[in-house]
């Protein structure tokens, strides 16, 4: 008695009566998006040939000819010569019915002690590793422009804002290097989350192992991962990785949008604090004057699609029994996208910053308003012996006389400042400047040009890995 397969272009069809509904073809497809994975895929293949090979399940002749036949189909690949097929479903039998079309019956063998669960969860994992590898090097990179602006600005005084009013004078290489904090943080996150990555699930097959007796650990080599998966079940159904990678994202685009959202500010006629470089603006197709910081704006709005991956994910996870099921297919377009996101991000601040050219004299003139030097005084005169409180009392008393005369705290009198308090000299005057209070906050982390330099050299040095 002959059967007839009703699926015959299906690797899985032996069991089915009736042909899948083409609705349902399309629907549970993945190949539209994670033929992204292919490279990946291929060298998880490759790897688990070879280590088939070392238990004697492949013969070298077999073990060539998959080598051989994924080479050529990964060229074939790159140069945008396959033929994605939908009805194989993703990536992974897409590859591997190619492999059995040039090469036959070795290629039937490859899938020998493997499942498409324990294949796709090492090709996520060696896809994020790749990209993750590239968003430290980009991250890397805008923390060098930051470090160098940081340098060069080390002396350039604008004022620094709390509640976005002006609080205290700072200097412009001070806030440089407080986002260069930030995105150190960011990078930290990044390389440590590779750590919890860099697992493989090959060997873990559908979910329970499989009972060839496979050599994890050559394979685990092969492929670079720092061990093998320890629990089957867990390899083929985490997806942590995914959630903690994209929470680090998620960090590192927070960042990039407050950075944005100053850049905006700054660049504004009302601040004018900086110039962004014209071929990173755009003009406005009705009024002539406009130059717009769209690429700030940009990367501020796009923040929200990666908190959105982010919830995904999470979500995607939160009810998922042990262990692989399908719903995992829904992993890969929210993290590419967070991929690209992250890394267009990355690079368009890595390239917009080194020409970024800051107005120093409008930020000088900003520092003088709103009374930025005030707590200074307050410190003289603590300095001198008066207790905080009645210092701030005093200083509060000083600039009311100096808004009533529409004056600023260094234009006051000596004689006006010592009605106020005794206890003042002539030597305030050199602390009501805000050159002098920037240089008097000399300590670790502080704004002085002097501290400044040091975590300059110090960013430099961790840079280099010293
Ligand atoms: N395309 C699938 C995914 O992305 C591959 C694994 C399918 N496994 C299965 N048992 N249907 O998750």
């Amino acid at each position: 008695m002959t059967t007839t397969v009703a699926t015959p272009d299906k690797p899985w069809g032996g069991r089915f009566t009736e042909p899948t509904d083409e609705f349902v073809e399309s629907f549970t497809a993945s190949v539209s998006f994670d033929q992204r994975l292919a490279g990946h895929d291929i060298d998880g293949s490759i790897a688990h040939a070879r280590m088939l090979h070392t238990i004697g399940i492949l013969s070298q002749q077999d073990v060539d000819a998959i080598v051989n036949g994924l080479e050529e189909i990964r060229a074939e690949i790159l140069r945008d010569d396959f033929n994605w097929s939908i009805a194989l479903e993703d990536v992974h039998m897409n590859i591997e019915a190619r492999l059995v079309d040039r090469i036959g019956e070795a290629g039937k063998r490859l899938h020998t002690g493997r499942s498409r669960n324990d294949q796709v969860a090492t090709d996520m994992r060696l896809f994020v590793r790749e990209q993750l590898d590239f968003i430290v090097e980009r991250i890397v990179l805008l923390e060098t422009a930051l470090v160098n602006l940081a340098e060069q600005e080390a002396e350039t005084i604008m004022p620094g804002f709390t509640h976005l009013q002006v609080a205290q004078p700072i200097t412009f290489g001070h806030h440089m290097m407080a986002w260069y904090e930030m995105l150190e943080r960011d990078k930290q996150r990044f390389v440590d989350c590779r750590k919890r990555i860099n697992q493989m699930p090959l060997g873990a097959a559908a979910l329970a192992g499989t009972s060839y007796p496979i050599d994890r650990q050559f394979t685990a080599q092969l492929l670079g991962f720092d061990n093998p998966a320890s629990n089957s079940l867990d390899a083929v159904s985490d997806r942590d990785f995914t959630i903690e990678f994209t929470a680090a994202a998620s960090l590192v685009m927070t960042h990039l949008s407050r950075f944005s959202e100053e850049l905006v500010l700054w660049s504004s006629t009302q601040f004018g604090f900086i110039e962004l470089p014209d071929a990173f603006c755009t003009g406005s197709s009705i009024m002539p004057q406009k130059k717009n910081p769209d690429v700030p704006e940009l990367v501020r709005g796009k923040t929200g699609r990666v908190y959105g991956h982010l919830i995904a994910l999470l979500t995607l996870m939160k009810s998922q029994p042990l262990a692989y099921n399908k719903d995992n297919q829904e992993d890969k377009e929210p993290l590419f996208d967070t991929i690209d996101t992250v890394l267009n991000s990355l690079h368009a601040f890595g390239s917009m910053m080194p020409h970024l050219q800051p107005n120093r004299e409008n930020m000088f003139q900003a520092a003088q308003q709103g009374f930025s030097t005030a707590t200074d005084l307050a410190d003289y005169l603590v300095r001198k012996g008066v207790a905080f409180r009645d210092a701030h009392e005093i200083v509060g008393q000083a600039v009311r006389i100096a808004i009533d005369s529409n004056r600023g705290l260094a234009d006051l009198t000596l004689h006006e400042l010592q009605e106020l308090s005794s206890d003042i000299t002539d030597d305030v005057f050199s602390i009501l400047t805000v050159e002098g209070s920037v240089a008097s906050r000399n300590h670790f982390g502080g704004t002085a040009p002097e501290q400044v330099r040091l975590a300059v050299y110090n960013a430099k040095q961790r840079m280099r890995g010293i």
